[in-house]
């Protein structure tokens, strides 16, 4: 199987889909939104294709499209339809595959299902998206637990805001995760831009292999 990896949060809107878009670009991957909630805006998958210059051809059709843009067990239950976990699994592709949940680790699909027992049925590392402001100490620990009570594997952290070095050392140390990088935030946020953040914050060979 080539490489897998699964985008989530400790919250939703704090850069994941960007950061997505990064990533399958740099990999020349494709990228798999499995449950998609609000379809007014543009999508996950529309924005990956724009800010990732990904091609068509390499984004996957998501398994759940619903309109309203609340949580999935929710968006569900509003659209007359429930999402069944044997529907969500990651396509066969021949190539790096970046999956992005929706919103944070414990957001429900059903209500007995949240996205981290999907994430820990896969085995599929997960790399957590975290803010930088204040409040993310609390919400990256309490992530890494919710994932290390499922033996969800976790391939590190990507920090996405300002820098905040004192942040990012104490989660660090207290978590025993690594840091992949940090997204900046850009002030025009454009695929060429994203790009060169990208290449210029990560090292692209720390997605080549899983930290126990
Ligand atoms: N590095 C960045 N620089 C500038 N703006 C950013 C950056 N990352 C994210 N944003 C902006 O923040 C907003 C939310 O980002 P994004 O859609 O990636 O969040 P998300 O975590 O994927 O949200 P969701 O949980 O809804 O999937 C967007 O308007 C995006 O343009
Ligand atoms: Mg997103």
């Amino acid at each position: 199987m080539t490489a897998h990896f699964v985008v989530s949060g400790t919250d939703t809107g704090l850069g994941k889909t960007v950061f997505a878009a990064a990533l399958t670009n740099a990999l020349g991957g494709y990228y798999w939104k499995p449950v998609q909630a609000g379809l007014d805006e543009e999508t996950d998958s529309q924005t990956v294709s724009r800010l990732g210059g990904v091609p068509s051809e390499r984004i996957l059709p998501e398994a759940y499209k619903l309109s309203t843009p609340a949580s999935p067990h929710l968006s569900a239950q509003i659209d007359g339809t429930s999402i069944d976990p044997r529907r969500l699994v990651p396509p066969d592709v021949d190539g790096p595959l970046v999956i992005e949940g929706a919103g944070g680790l414990m957001v429900p699909l059903s209500e007995n299902l949240v996205f981290a027992d999907v994430f820990a049925a896969w085995q599929i590392p997960v790399i957590l998206c975290t803010r930088t402001t204040l409040g993310t100490i609390n919400h990256t620990l309490l992530s890494v637990e919710a994932m290390r009570h499922r033996a969800v594997p976790i391939l590190g952290i990507a920090f996405i805001g300002n820098e905040n070095l004192e942040t990012e050392s104490i989660i660090s140390k207290l978590s025993g995760i690594r840091s992949l990088g940090r997204l900046p935030i850009l002030t025009s946020l454009t695929a060429t831009g994203l790009s060169r953040a990208f290449h210029d914050n990560f090292d692209r060979s720390a997605f080549g292999e899983v930290s126990p």
